[in-house]
């Protein structure tokens, strides 16, 4: 499976999503998050934290740029960055703050507004795409790599599988 949309009624519905997407985290994945301010890609994010066993507080990278965790998977510590590159200047200062050393294949890195860091991200795994709609999210989540596409058919398994 390469892509899928859904609905998100409420916000229980987005914890759920986060909580799945929490279970199914493998090292090297990379999930970029798009959608407007208010969208809900930190939401989704805090629950993706909680599910994988953070229990402390998860703050908003809005002015550090970065926030780090560690998350234990399958035994094995993980270190999940979890960056909002919404307010740097330019891609040049992504590559000055030396953000590109956590893109490795070891690490999980969950990207809010990767369009400020132009092409210089390595490509995500998985793109998540969050509008605000009726009262709710519309979320399209889309793989761009055989991780990411794994990834998805664990979180919606096919029926005829
Ligand atoms: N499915 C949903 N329906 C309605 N509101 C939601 C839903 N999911 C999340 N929210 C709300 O949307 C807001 C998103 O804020 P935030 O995650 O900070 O946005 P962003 O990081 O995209 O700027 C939160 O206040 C959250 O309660
Ligand atoms: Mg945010």
């Amino acid at each position: 499976m390469r892509q899928r949309k859904d609905f998100l009624e409420d916000e229980s519905a987005t914890e759920r999503l986060g909580e799945a997407i929490g279970h199914m985290l493998r090292p090297g994945l990379k999930i970029y998050l798009h959608g407007d301010l208010g969208a809900g890609k930190t939401f989704l994010t805090r629950a993706i934290l909680r599910a994988a066993g953070h229990t402390g507080r998860v703050k908003s990278p809005t002015y550090t740029l970065l926030e780090p965790y560690t998350v234990t998977l399958q035994g094995h510590t993980v270190a999940l960055c979890h960056f909002d590159l919404y307010r740097i200047s330019s891609p040049r200062e992504f590559i000055e703050a030396g953000f590109r050393d956590y893109f490795g294949d070891e690490n999980i890195c969950i990207v809010e507004w990767p369009e400020q860091a132009g092409d210089l991200l390595p490509k995500a795994d998985m793109e998540i795409f969050l509008t605000a709609e009726y009262q709710g999210r519309t979320v399209e989540l889309r793989a761009r790599s055989e991780l990411g596409a794994t990834c998805l058919e664990n979180l919606y398994p096919s029926p005829n599988t």
